[in-house]
């Protein structure tokens, strides 16, 4: 794989690779001196068109703790305000030697663009585009779920038998397109649970369960019991019209409180990609509840991030041996 646009650029036993390779990392995260040598001499070119927290920082402390070299480009406070194209500032970005390009972009389909237009030779990885896809984010929610229901010690495991409820403003999110592609993939039964207005139309297509009835399913009356859920933000910045009543009816139908907690299965996780909107899709209780895995989830998102960036780049330089042997030989003592 050159590079990581989508979650459907990886099949099952890419996406159980990355997950292995990414323990491996994290292994070596609990060490007192977490920088690995093997990335040294490679760029790392950050390129944040909207804005980020979790994913920006994360893939820096991925780069770095890999030793490579890390220049980090927002559009705001950049030459892109005065009215630079994408083109440019990638040919400008090229000119400075990025062996790989992280973009996130408010476009839909602008990181396909980077890798197929020529402008960049680098490996180009998705950090979310537009409504599209979001597939480190993910891999990380896959990296977390398999730790949590198959056991810390899952090499090769996939998430089969698993299932998973993603709940929410369906309809902008780049996390539930992502996540339903790659929980297929990794064997997992999705339902998706949303007002009909924030479910997408085609979404009868896609590989998982609707519904809009989130008591029935968190209680196990429509899919079977769950074994996590993930909410979603209500993006507010993508809306250009009223997609529910109000916001007190939203969380009323929608939002997870501590009542609906208590209808889920006792080992069951409680997920969000981050921001949250507090009292909105999550209460406060459920947010901060010991099944919630969201501060977990951004420790996760480093090692995987370290994962991707090494398997890409890796397979750009072409070693005569596998990842996992260069992995042996490089990271584990
Ligand atoms: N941070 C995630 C994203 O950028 C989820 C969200 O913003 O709601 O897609
Ligand atoms: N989950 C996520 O992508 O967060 P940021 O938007 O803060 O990067």
């Amino acid at each position: 794989m050159r590079h990581l646009l989508s979650a459907a650029d990886l099949d099952r036993a890419g996406a159980v690779e990355v997950l292995d390779v990414a323990a491996r990392m994290a292994a070596t995260q609990q060490r007192e001196i977490k920088k690995l040598p093997t990335l040294r001499g490679r760029t790392v070119v950050n390129l944040f068109f909207e804005d980020s927290t979790r994913t920006r920082i994360s893939f820096e402390a991925a780069a770095k703790r890999l030793s490579a070299d890390v220049i980090n480009f927002t559009a705001r406070g950049s030459s892109v305000s005065k009215g630079e194209s994408l083109k440019d500032t990638a040919l400008t970005l090229e000119a400075m030697g990025a062996d790989a390009v992280v973009v996130r972009h408010s476009a839909s389909g602008a990181p396909h663009r980077l890798a197929t237009a020529g402008w960049i030779r680098g490996a180009v990885i998705n950090a979310g585009d537009g409504t599209h896809e979001h597939p480190t984010q993910a891999l990380l929610d896959a990296f977390t779920l398999r730790r949590h229901l198959v056991g810390e010690d899952a090499s090769g495991a996939d998430l089969a038998g698993q299932t998973v409820a993603i709940v929410g403003d369906v309809l902008h999110s780049r996390v539930a397109r992502s996540n339903v592609l790659l929980l297929h993939t990794l064997g997992a039964r999705v339902v998706l649970v949303a007002p009909p207005t924030l479910l997408p139309v085609g979404v009868g297509r896609w590989p998982c369960a609707t519904s809009y009835d989130l008591d029935g399913v968190l209680a196990g009356d429509v899919a079977g019991p769950l074994d996590a859920v993930m909410m979603l933000r209500v993006q507010g910045e993508r809306m250009n019209a009223a997609y529910f009543p109000s916001r007190r009816e939203y969380s009323r139908r929608y939002g997870l409180d501590a009542r609906r907690l208590r209808l889920l299965p006792p080992h069951a996780i409680v997920m969000h990609p981050g921001p949250m909107n507090r009292g909105l899709e999550i209460s406060a209780e459920a947010a901060d509840s010991p099944r919630s895995t969201i501060v977990e989830q951004v420790s996760n998102g480093v090692a995987v991030r370290m994962a991707v960036l090494f398997l890409l780049l890796s397979a750009a330089s072409g070693p005569a041996s596998g990842p996992a042997t260069e992995i042996a030989k490089e990271i584990v003592p």
